[in-house]
């Protein structure tokens, strides 16, 4: 196959997944073969039945996940979908308000394809567009880099670097448009997202946050109504579950404002809200916490969308009876999270 040939391929695969009209879970076999297409362009090979966890790293801010489990996200379809998909969009609003320039995209934990930005990088050429890839482990930088000087796309690259995004000084490399980072997981829990926007957008006064925000709500879920069943000879479309929630309020909120306003004065824990439970608490109801991921302008992952956004319950030592207060914080180190305290009376 001739480079021309192969870079077509990878910009047909990258528009169909940027297609709004598709919905994100429909691209399985566009994302299937994106991830076929680039495994082919590295000697980085991975089995998924060996330890997965090999390789992964436990920094002060969280876990940076291995690079055999960095590779294996790509197969979460509409995470995948829906974050090249705003990224690509987030390029084209930005490219709009530059002078002549190349747009500056930092990509803090690229993973050993940077699936994020090769599939851009078939689409916007040298002159529109340049590339940070930053990973912690040099495993998954090398890797990236045989991606990328594989389909010759090295023009796109300021820089490789393998460090830890939370002590990466922007200042080191041209001021960053936007930064795209997917090192999360599900409650913003145990991943170093949180501190790796607050340490680079606190650096960074124009960049922009791609995922524009991650916010955590709790709710009440009577959990026999989250899904339908339906009979495997049913043809046409799902039923929509008819769910029997009740939203208590927003707990915690990532996003560009927060984490600017946060990281000019990094404690060990970072505010977060209060809710109360309804009294009585109806005996069918669970409290639980539920992710919505906001990667750009409309293009969301919601609950059950991918493993970020699993709903989790709030666990409580004593179980809830109605009118207690649950009063969230966030906690940054080694294991970040959310964390809550009970109190008695609402
Ligand atoms: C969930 S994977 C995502 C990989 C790829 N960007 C994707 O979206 O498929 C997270 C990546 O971030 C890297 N990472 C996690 N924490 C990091 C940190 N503090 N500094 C640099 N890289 C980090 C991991 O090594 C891993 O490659």
């Amino acid at each position: 196959m001739t480079m021309r040939e192969s870079r077509s391929i990878l910009r047909d695969l990258t528009s169909e997944i940027a297609d709004t009209e598709r919905p994100l879970w429909s691209l399985g076999a566009e994302i299937t073969a994106l991830f076929d297409f680039l495994k082919e362009r590295t000697a980085f090979r991975f089995n998924p039945g060996s330890d997965i966890a090999a390789g992964e790293t436990r920094t002060d801010s969280g876990l940076a996940i291995s690079p055999i489990q960095a590779a294996m996200c790509a197969w979460e379809v509409a995470r995948t979908a829906a974050f090249i998909r705003g990224l690509k969009q987030a390029v084209q609003d930005a490219s709009d308000s530059l002078s002549g320039r190349p747009l500056h995209v930092l990509y803090a934990g690229c993973g050993p394809y940077a699936l994020l930005a090769v599939p851009l990088m078939s689409l916007f050429p040298p002159d529109r567009i340049q590339f940070v890839l930053l990973d912690i482990h040099q495993t998954s930088i090398a890797s990236a880099r045989s991606v990328v000087e594989s389909l010759e796309f090295t023009e796109h690259i300021t820089d490789y670097v393998c460090g830890d995004a939370c002590h990466f000084d922007t200042t080191t490399h041209p001021e960053p448009d936007i930064i795209v980072s997917e090192t999360m997981n599900v409650c913003l829990a145990n991943e170093p997202l949180v501190m790796i926007a607050c340490r680079l957008l606190s650096q960074s006064a124009a960049a922009i946050m791609v995922p524009a925000s991650v916010h955590v709500d709790a709710c009440l879920v009577d959990e026999s109504k989250e899904f339908t069943l339906v009979d495997p000879n049913d043809v046409g479309d799902y039923p929509v579950p008819n769910r029997d929630r009740v939203m208590l309020g927003k707990v915690f909120e990532l996003n560009g404002e927060n984490a600017r306003r946060w990281g000019s004065s990094l404690g060990d824990r970072l505010p977060a809200s209060r809710v109360v439970i309804p009294s009585p608490l109806e005996a069918r109801y669970r409290a639980m916490l539920l992710t919505t991921v906001v990667v750009y302008g409309d293009i969301e992952l919601r609950d059950y969308d991918c493993s970020l956004t699993i709903p989790r319950p709030i666990t409580t030592s004593q179980p809830l009876s109605g009118g207690e207060a649950l009063q969230f914080e966030y906690r940054l180190g080694t294991k970040p999270g959310l964390a809550w305290n009970v109190a008695a009376d609402g």
